[in-house]
């Protein structure tokens, strides 16, 4: 089984597979899976006897399929202008199967078809389902599929893996009812479950940071450690995604999955190894050591300014409700109650139409013994080690130095280090990453059932009482500011601020 990072991990080790998107005429398929699945074929990525087959309800044949996916790439993908010599040849393998999701014929022909997909390209059987659909027909399609014979069981040469998109579940109970339908026809080892954070290099690197530099972890833990703020910051707006949002808020958004993520690769222990088991192992021990949430703040934007412009408050965005009582912030304070983090809080914030689009996590150290220096004004500040996970991805340092000259002895400085100046390109995107490591059957980068699930606990009870408060002061914080007043009480009272970013 390959691991999260192995060296030598190539499209050679890839078996052959026919890749299904269920959901394929969809808003994601466009931006991200026909974006990546051009990149990976351009870089050589894919293994060489490979189909793509788009699944959705509109009637269409192979070519106009082919045309939008073509249209799709040439308006999406990170790389341009489109490789028209590599796409005339690789829009061969790409086809097109129309179906609702729920037609018992339409799965016949569905298997007929990746027979056929099988005998013309030598796929020995090996598929990827991806549903990207509405999470209402992800129980469903598993279903349909293995009614027709369509997953095969875990131990046989030829391989089903189902990847599935966020989000699952909306608390814990509808998550346990969603896994106990799925895992009547599938295997824990089959599923896929999309956390794209995990997919991004920035990300994967907190734990290559921490397990390949010495220097860093004995100091990891609750003697050195003030605290760590980790921020997800939008300065965008809902846009379009009214609708999607009014069901969501940012809670169930962004902070039970993504931020959860961070939090558990910053504070995991070690794992035993570097496979997808025991790296997962420990950030679900994370999550179990999380002390019921008491401390926390919910925000929704009204009118304001960003960047100079003028927008709309949340509900005067297109499809929301007037009186929405959705949340577009989320601050809290957060205690992980193991041996390495005892009384070290997580300052966890995020939110839209906030100043700026930034995305870090930043661990301020202890001061150093104010004997000789004293510590915590602005020429002396404590030690900060931010790494940044986007944009200007990298990893920054600040520490205290000497300023030449016979006055003012003391000035902090940073030592900064720049993924794109250093490396010379931008990373490949996370949807790259996850649909390659798929092939390769590592689910290294994907949440586990029994991740999602605990990080739902956390969660529940605060979703509860929001549902049973409404919120009397919304909008609580102009767009283009850094989110309520609560929120800067939430960390000013612990004598702490929020970073400037
Ligand atoms: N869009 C994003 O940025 C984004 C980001 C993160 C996660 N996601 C997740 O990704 C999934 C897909 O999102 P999306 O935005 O791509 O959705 P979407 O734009 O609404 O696309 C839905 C797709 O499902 C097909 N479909 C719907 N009902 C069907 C039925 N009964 N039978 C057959 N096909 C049917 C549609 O086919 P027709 O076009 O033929 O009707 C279309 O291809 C969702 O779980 C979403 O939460 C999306």
């Amino acid at each position: 089984m390959p691991t999260l990072i192995e060296p030598g991990r190539t499209s050679r080790n890839i078996d052959p597979c026919v890749l299904v998107i269920f959901g394929a005429t969809g808003d994601l398929t466009a931006r991200k899976l026909a974006p990546a699945i051009y990149n990976l074929g351009k870089d050589g990525s894919l293994p060489p006897n490979f189909a793509l087959l788009g699944f959705a309800r509109r009637e269409k044949s192979h070519e106009q399929f082919r045309q939008e996916m073509h249209a799709a790439v040439q308006q999406f993908s990170r790389t341009k202008p489109i490789d028209e010599p590599f796409w005339n040849h690789f829009q061969n393998q790409i086809f097109y199967h129309q179906s609702e999701f729920d037609d018992d014929a339409g799965y016949e022909k569905l298997a007929q078809q990746l027979r056929e997909l099988d005998n013309q390209f030598a796929t020995r059987g090996n598929r990827i389902f991806y549903l990207s659909v509405q999470p209402k027909f992800f129980p469903i399609i598993v279903s349909k599929l293995k009614q027709h014979g369509l997953l095969s069981d875990p131990k046989s040469p030829s391989w089903s893996r189902v990847i599935i998109e966020k989000p699952f579940g909306r608390d814990a109970a509808s998550a346990a009812t969603l896994q106990a339908q799925l895992s009547k026809d599938l295997d824990e080892s089959q599923t896929y479950r999309i956390d794209h954070y995990l997919g991004k290099e920035t990300v994967q690197n907190v734990l290559v940071f921490r397990f390949a530099n010495s220097i860093f972890e004995s100091l990891w833990n609750y003697k050195h450690i003030d605290h760590v703020q980790i921020t997800m910051a939008e300065d965008i707006g809902i846009g379009s995604r009214g609708n999607f949002f009014e069901e969501e808020g940012i809670l169930r958004d962004i902070v039970q999955n993504h931020i959860m993520q961070l939090l558990t690769l910053v504070a995991m222990e070690p794992p035993v190894n570097l496979s997808a088991d025991a790296i997962r192992d420990e950030k679900v021990k994370v999550l179990q050591s999380v002390r019921p949430l008491s401390n926390y703040v919910r925000g929704q934007y009204g009118a304001g300014f960003v960047n100079g412009t003028a927008v709309p408050g949340y509900r005067q965005e297109p499809n929301v409700s007037p009186t929405s009582p959705i949340e577009t912030y989320f601050a809290a304070r957060l205690f992980v109650d193991n041996w390495r983090w005892a009384g070290v809080p997580f300052y966890l914030r995020c939110g839209k139409r906030l100043p700026k689009r930034a995305t870090e996590i930043a661990i301020t150290f202890k001061d150093a013994p104010g004997v000789l220096f004293q510590q915590r004004d602005k020429h002396n500040p404590p030690n900060v080690l931010v790494l940044r996970i986007q944009p200007n991805e990298g990893i920054a340092l600040r520490i205290n130095c000497k300023t030449p000259g016979p006055s003012s002895p003391i000035q902090p400085v940073k030592m900064d280090f720049r993924y794109g100046s250093y490396f010379g390109q931008s990373p490949p995107e996370a949807y790259e990453r996850l649909i390659w490591d798929c092939m390769l059957g590592d689910n290294t980068l994907f949440a586990r059932n029994d991740e999602v699930a605990q990080s739902w606990q956390i969660f529940t009870p605060v979703l509860e009482k929001w549902a049973a408060e409404v919120p009397k002061a919304f909008p609580n914080y102009e767009a283009g500011t850094w989110g309520p007043e609560e929120a800067e009480k939430l960390i000013t009272q612990d004598g702490r601020a929020w970073r400037l970013l």
